[in-house]
Formats: structure tokens, sequence, C-alpha cells
């Protein structure tokens, strides 16, 4: 058996907030794994910026606008990545934002967006994506979800409540595709340093608190999570589906 169970050459991937942070890092494993990548996010310098860096490693990508709160920009966005790329392999839902405050004065407003960005457009996305899987017979949806859909963290309530649909999303997203050659699986970061997190990483006491929490004694480093998306990608993990996959250092493990 050779290393090519974990090779993407010749897959064409499509990263949602791929423009910075977690999914920049998603994108560029992808490609170097041999993928061909559609960028998606909001600001145009980054979406040139990161489709630039995966064209410097040889694969072919193109920066696509995502508003992932509109329905509307989610199907221009799709039908943009299709008409270029012809296919999407690898579907990477990424989007993410939070807001956190105690739950009695938890702004609605808030709660929309979050639910809105991190849940309502995983769905959308994969509803749009999917069904050209279905006809080929095979592909890979990721979606990024968090140790926070799992453990209760305070102060987080419309980013956790957000985290656990996204569990069970993938669950049943898995369990319906199942039969088509369709794999549904989960990541679930613990803490890495990205803008999301800027906040907690300086506040003493909060970075403290996390690495005291966790076994390994230490927030995740962005080169530590291209392993599992590779993994999740390519055909070395075709017979899992369905699956939350946590990257955290042990932290779920008690
Ligand atoms: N960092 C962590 O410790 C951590 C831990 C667990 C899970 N996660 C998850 O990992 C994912 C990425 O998080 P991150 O830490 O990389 O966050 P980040 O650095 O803040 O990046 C978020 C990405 O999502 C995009 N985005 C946000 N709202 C969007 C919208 N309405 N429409 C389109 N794109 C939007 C951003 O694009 P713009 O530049 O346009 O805003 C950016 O590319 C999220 O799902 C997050 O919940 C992160």
């Amino acid at each position: 058996m050779g290393l090519d169970i974990f090779d993407l050459t010749g897959k064409v991937a499509m990263v949602t907030g791929s423009t910075r942070g977690l999914g920049e890092v998603e994108a560029m494993a992808l490609a170097k794994a041999g993928a061909d990548v559609a960028v998606c996010g909001r600001v145009e310098d980054d979406l040139k910026r990161v489709s630039g860096a995966i064209r410097d490693l040889g694969r072919d990508s193109a920066g696509f606008f995502l508003e992932a709160t509109s329905k509307e920009s989610i199907h221009e966005c799709v039908d943009g990545v299709l008409q270029n790329f012809g296919r999407v392999d690898i579907l990477v839902n990424n989007t993410g934002t939070n807001h956190r405050v105690p739950a009695l004065g938890f702004p609605e407003d808030k709660w929309d967006l979050i639910i809105n960005t991190n849940l309502k457009s995983y769905y959308l996305v994969a509803q749009a994506v999917v069904p050209q899987m279905i006809e080929r017979g095979y592909g890979k949806v990721i979606n990024i979800s968090s140790i926070v859909g799992q453990v209760a963290i305070i102060n987080q309530l419309a980013y956790g409540s957000a985290k656990g649909g996204v569990n069970e999303m993938t669950r049943i997203m898995a369990l319906e595709w199942a039969k088509s050659g369709v794999r549904v699986n989960a990541i679930a970061p613990t803490y890495f340093e990205t803008d999301m997190v800027k906040q907690i990483r300086d506040d003493p006491e909060r970075f403290k608190f996390i690495n005291e929490r966790t076994p390994m004694g230490r927030w995740g480093k962005l080169h530590e999570l291209e392993g599992i998306v590779i993994f999740m990608a390519a055909p070395a993990s075709d017979f899992i589906t369905g699956q939350i996959i946590c990257i955290d250092g042990g932290w779920t493990a008690c």
C-alpha cells in the first residue's frame, strides 16, 4: 500500500471562509496534497492572496466572493465555482464567527449572525454542492465544528448551539448520503491562534484556563490541522462517515 491513498491530485476542493485563519490552512493543506482549490470569502485582497499562494504550489485556484449569511450569495458562489472547475469533489464548510457574552444578555442580532454563519450556511452550501457529487457517486463533505459543540464553555451560547447543530447535521447528512458515495464528517478543533480567538489569547486568565484544561497543556498549532484535513478529504478515509473528529490535545477525552 502506497501513500497515494492520501493523494488529492485531480480533485477539486471548495473551502468556505478560506481567506484567513483555519480556512486558509485547510485550503493550503488540500493544495499541498494535490487538490485544485476554490477559495471562498468576502475580502478581495485575501481571495487573491490565498488563491495566488495555491497557484504558486502548481495547483489551479481562484477566489470566489461568498457572503455566507445570504442564500443568494451562496448560490452565486457555488455556480461560479462549478462553472470554473466543472465540479467539486471536496467541500469544506468552514465559515465562522463568535460573540462571547453571558446567556442572559445575549443579543438577538448576534444570535442570528452566528447561527446563520456557523450553522445555516453549512446546510445551504451543502445543498447546492452535493447533488453533483451524488451524480458522480463520490464526494467528501467536511464540516468544521469545535470542541464547543460537545463541551460547554461559558459565554458561548450561540456559538456552542451552532457547533452542536453542526455535529448533528453532519450525522444526518452522512446517513442520508451514505449509499450515494458522499461521506460527511466534522473536524472539531480546540483553540488555535486565529483572529477569532484573539480576545481569549490576550486574556491571561482564559489563556491559562485553556492550557490547564488540556491534557497536552497547550493550544493547537496551525500546521497541526493539516493532517486531519487531508485525511478526511482523501481516499484514506473512504469508509469513515458521520464522525466528529476532535483535534484537541485530549480535552474531550476527560
Ligand atoms: N480558531 C479556533 O480556535 C477555532 C476552534 C474551533 C473551531 N474553529 C472554527 O474554525 C472555523 C474558522 O475559524 P477561524 O478561527 O479561522 O476564524 P477567523 O480567523 O475569524 O476566520 C473566519 C473565516 O470565516 C470567514 N467568514 C466569517 N463570516 C463570514 C461570512 N458571513 N461570509 C463569508 N465568510 C465569512 C472569514 O472571512 P472574512 O475575512 O470575510 O471575515 C474568514 O475567512 C470556524 O468555523 C470556527 O468556528 C476555530
